[in-house]
């Protein structure tokens, strides 16, 4: 896909998130991967009303050269990118129940977010780090999510937000719903007698298959 279809992609799946209450206000940001260098959302801008046209156009070396003002989570869309070569794309949303998950998480562990169904294992895998609390947009938090995302598709940061990366665009977007309803659900259920996860051999088996 050329620059030009991503950016209106970009706005497209940002106002779809948006409008489905995925995003409010001027919470989250996107970072898009290109060959020579990276798109991403400008700061305090609405993803329901991006202009494809004043996306903001960084250099491979992560500087500003045209559009909008970047993101303050320009360090944690670098910090994942640099840790997942494989990844084309970051979405960073502060969606209700991955941000309550955040907030019950601890800090510098895992959440436990339980695998009950298969596309939660699917699109995120094994595990879903929490790195610890961090002003939004602190350069210091670099290395914590970069050590996160080694190991982990997605993350959540405490008290603040899940952030999820995919091969494409699409990818990471359709990751991020899926996160924030494993986490809807697992709040739900959450103490519920009876309540059944999948096995570790299904859970085994998905990402043999699928992972
Ligand atoms: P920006 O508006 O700078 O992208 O910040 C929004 C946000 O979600 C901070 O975490």
């Amino acid at each position: 896909m050329d620059e030009g279809a991503l950016r209106q992609e970009l706005a497209d799946l940002g106002r779809s998130l948006f409008d489905r209450g995925y995003s409010v206000g001027t919470a989250g940001n996107i970072s898009v991967r290109l060959p020579d260098g990276y798109l991403m959302t400008p700061t305090s801008s609405c993803l329901g009303r991006l202009d494809p046209a004043r996306i903001s156009r960084l250099g491979s070396d992560w500087s500003h050269l045209s559009g909008d003002r970047p993101s303050k989570e320009v360090f944690l869309h670098r910090a994942v990118l640099t840790a997942r070569p494989e990844a084309g794309a970051v979405v960073h949303l502060h969606s209700t129940h991955a941000t309550a998950i955040s907030c019950l998480a601890p800090e510098g562990g895992d959440a436990e977010v339980p695998a009950l169904t298969p596309y939660f294992v699917m699109r995120i895998g094994r595990r879903l780090p929490c790195v610890p609390y961090y002003r939004p947009g602190d350069p210091a938090m670099e290395p914590a999510v970069r050590a996160a995302a080694q190991g982990a598709k997605a993350l959540l940061l405490a008290n603040h937000g899940p952030v999820v990366s995919g091969a494409t665009l699409r990818d990471a977007v359709h990751a991020a719903e899926e996160l924030e309803e494993a986490a809807r659900l697992a709040l739900l259920l959450r103490g519920v007698p009876g309540l059944r996860a999948l096995t570790p051999a299904q859970v085994d088996d998905l990402l043999e298959v699928f992972g």
